[in-house]
């Protein structure tokens, strides 16, 4: 086996004849012939830490592709490889973007020539087009991934917590350096993508700056019938105050998650508390993908109900209707693997979607499930200081809080989790640890 990952023990010299004898070239047929044609300079080289070793032709319509890195064959089709042609002609670089039409490429598409050169190769179709692709970017594309790993940073790392874990939880990181520091921003970000909640501290208690300025750092605030930035029992009226709704007024609110009744419920939720003048409001915090895992191991019928059966929800104020709908749990399609919870029976719809033989498991389940969120080894209860701004990934992360009495103010404001994931991914490419 010509295993090319390069560690310190290894000598330059030995690293070079292993790379030497993965080298071997293969005739038309995809069979290894003769020896290696290793030219490239040393210094090219070491960047890959993928090579080919065979390319051997499976049928009319594909290729089964050895790399010995990891010792792995994979095969390829001839219509996907010409599809995925980088070349200029069909791929522009710069924007990722495709150039080739898919319906151009004839079904009957034959290879005709292949050519391992060092850590490319080189692939010739019957419709006369030549391409070559490096051996690290045909193992990293490999078939058979799932979608969901477009997101793997977030589901690999993922570390879920009840309240055993409430006395370590996730470090403040100051206003000052998120909204000035690229590399304080990419820790914030990774705890929200790691923990599913953040906290910033010394937020400015001005509308304009505290949670906007926050905002902005990540992406764009979106904006909602109740303002970009809101105000809640504010002395003052800012934007968004006064509204209808149960999260203005000050009873107690259980743990829930924001915009079920939307049709793309807010990705990160902000709340910072600058002003309480009064007594109770304390917050509270669930991870319901971790209470999630629980109901799937105590009752598969249950889980398996929450997670197939769409539930709707409705927003409603005079001036806006908002109505969206989908299961209580959702898992990424043909996986086990859970990207969001949500539930807010505040805001849950007439339930006229069910069949009259689903009433029953509908509210079976969700006692079930309501029992793990509340429980209290689940719930994590503190209080919010004035200068912290807590952040929550709304689609895994619970939040609440107790019955309050005097002014509470509060501002708030929600950002897509597409804009979140785009400004983790872009931080991520530049400051992860090689
Ligand atoms: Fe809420
Ligand atoms: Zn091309």
């Amino acid at each position: 086996m010509f295993l090319q990952r390069i560690t310190r023990t290894q000598t330059s010299k030995e690293v070079l004849n292993s790379f030497k004898k993965s080298l071997l070239p293969v005739n038309n047929d995809g069979v290894q012939t003769g020896r290696s044609r290793f030219r490239t300079p040393w210094a090219q080289r070491i960047r890959s830490l993928v090579t080919i070793t065979s390319v051997e032709k499976i049928s009319d319509e594909g290729v089964k592709i050895r790399f010995d890195n990891h010792a792995q064959e994979h095969k390829f089709s001839n219509i996907w490889l010409r599809d995925h042609c980088r070349c200029s002609e069909c791929y522009f670089k710069e924007t990722t973007q495709r150039r080739s039409e898919t319906h151009s490429i004839p079904l009957d598409l034959k290879m005709t020539d292949v050519r391992v050169d060092n850590d490319q190769v080189k692939f010739s179709f019957s419709d006369g087009h030549v391409t070559s692709f490096d051996a690290d970017w045909l193992f990293e594309n490999q078939y058979g991934k799932k979608l969901y790993e477009a997101f793997t940073f977030e589901s690999e790392k993922r570390k879920f917590w009840d309240k055993g874990q409430e006395n370590d939880m996730v470090p403040d990181i100051s206003f000052g350096e998120v909204i000035s520091n690229k590399e304080a921003l990419y820790e914030l970000l990774k705890n929200i993508a790691i923990y599913g909640h953040a906290f910033v501290s010394d937020t400015p208690s001005d509308v304009h700056k505290g949670v906007a300025e926050i905002g902005k750092a990540i992406g764009l605030l979106r904006a909602t019938p109740y303002g970009t930035v809101w105000s809640i029992r504010g002395e003052e009226q800012l934007e968004g105050a006064d509204y209808k709704d149960s999260s203005y007024w000050d009873i107690s609110l259980p743990g829930h998650t924001d915009g079920t009744y939307n049709i793309d419920a807010p990705g990160l939720q902000f709340f910072n508390i600058p002003s309480h003048v009064g007594l109770g409001g304390e917050s509270l915090l669930v991870d319901a993908i971790h209470c999630a895992h629980i109901l799937r191991q105590k009752n598969k019928e249950a889980f398996e109900f929450l997670s197939t059966t769409s539930i709707p929800s409705l927003y409603y104020d005079g001036d806006n209707i908002f109505k969206g709908y989908g299961p209580v749990i959702k898992l990424y399609p043909g996986t086990d693997t859970i990207y969001q919870v949500r539930i807010n029976d505040l805001d849950r719809d007439t339930l006229s979607c069910l069949e009259y033989e689903d009433v029953k498991m509908f509210y079976r389940s969700i006692h079930l499930f309501t029992e793990i969120l509340r429980h209290e080894s689940n719930e994590v209860w503190f209080k919010l200081r004035h200068d912290q701004t807590m952040i929550t990934d709304n689609w895994r992360v619970l939040h609440g809080r107790k019955q309050f009495t005097g002014v509470r103010y509060l501002q708030g404001g929600y950002l897509n989790r597409e804009d979140y994931l785009s400004k983790l991914n872009v931080l991520h490419m530049k400051y992860r640890k090689k």
